[in-house]
């Protein structure tokens, strides 16, 4: 399963890829403002930090508004994933960038049958929000099934991209069910890391080894 940071904070996704877990990055809207910086600036500064797909979304509603700003976005880099959103227009929009060699993630799926869409306009990822699922009462988890056993029964190529991550429980359910790519922040990700055995245990040894006074090397 990958591991992409849903982050524009470029010393988090640096601190992250020294680690060799990342493999991509996932940006939008809200998380660009939260940066505060240029989106070009900072979409081609994250390029740099990874090899893999960084996801950088239009804002236009219109077909032709997405093609023009997908057009400025996907010059920044080889490695920029083009995030359009789940309508009409932007499946049209995933279906000539993707027939022209571009990658794309749609983005904003909450149900089945629109992930079916997104496959079949030849979407390179489809990221279901499992967060904001969960929070409105649904279960994010199940949706995520039903698209694992959608795009089975079918051999689509869509990379099921789970997103909206809150927290560890989320990672593993996604890894059970076999999604393709995680996105989370980092601080989720990093907590992946953490038990409290480990802690306790590194304690422990840490102790004894000083009791024996020996240094190594
Ligand atoms: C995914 O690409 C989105 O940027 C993201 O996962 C949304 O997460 P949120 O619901 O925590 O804002």
């Amino acid at each position: 399963m990958k591991f992409f940071a849903d982050t524009a904070d470029t010393a988090e996704i640096a601190d992250l890829a020294e680690t060799g877990l990342l493999d991509g990055v996932t940006t939008n809207p809200s998380l660009i403002k939260k940066s505060g910086r240029d989106i070009i600036e900072v979409t081609k500064e994250i390029c740099g930090l990874t090899d893999g797909p960084v996801s950088a979304e239009v804002v236009a509603l219109d077909h032709a508004g997405m093609m023009k700003e997908a057009e400025i976005l996907r010059k920044i880099a080889d490695n920029v994933c083009i995030k359009v959103p789940l309508t009409i227009d932007g499946l049209k929009t995933c279906k000539a960038l993707t027939s022209d060699g571009s990658m794309v993630n749609v983005t904003l799926c909450f149900s089945a049958n629109q992930a079916l869409l997104a496959a079949k306009a030849g979407a390179s990822f489809i990221s279901p929000f499992v967060g904001r699922h969960d929070d409105n009462g649904f279960d994010g988890m199940s949706l995520i099934e039903d698209i694992r056993l959608i795009y089975d029964n079918y051999g689509f190529d869509t990379e099921i991209l789970v997103a909206s991550i809150r927290h560890g429980i989320h990672v593993l359910e996604a890894a059970r069910i076999g999604a393709d790519v995680i996105t989370a922040p980092p601080s989720v990700i990093k907590g992946l890391f953490k038990h409290v055995l480990t802690d306790k245990g590194m304690e422990a040894f840490l102790k004894d080894w000083a009791d024996t006074g020996q240094a190594i090397g």
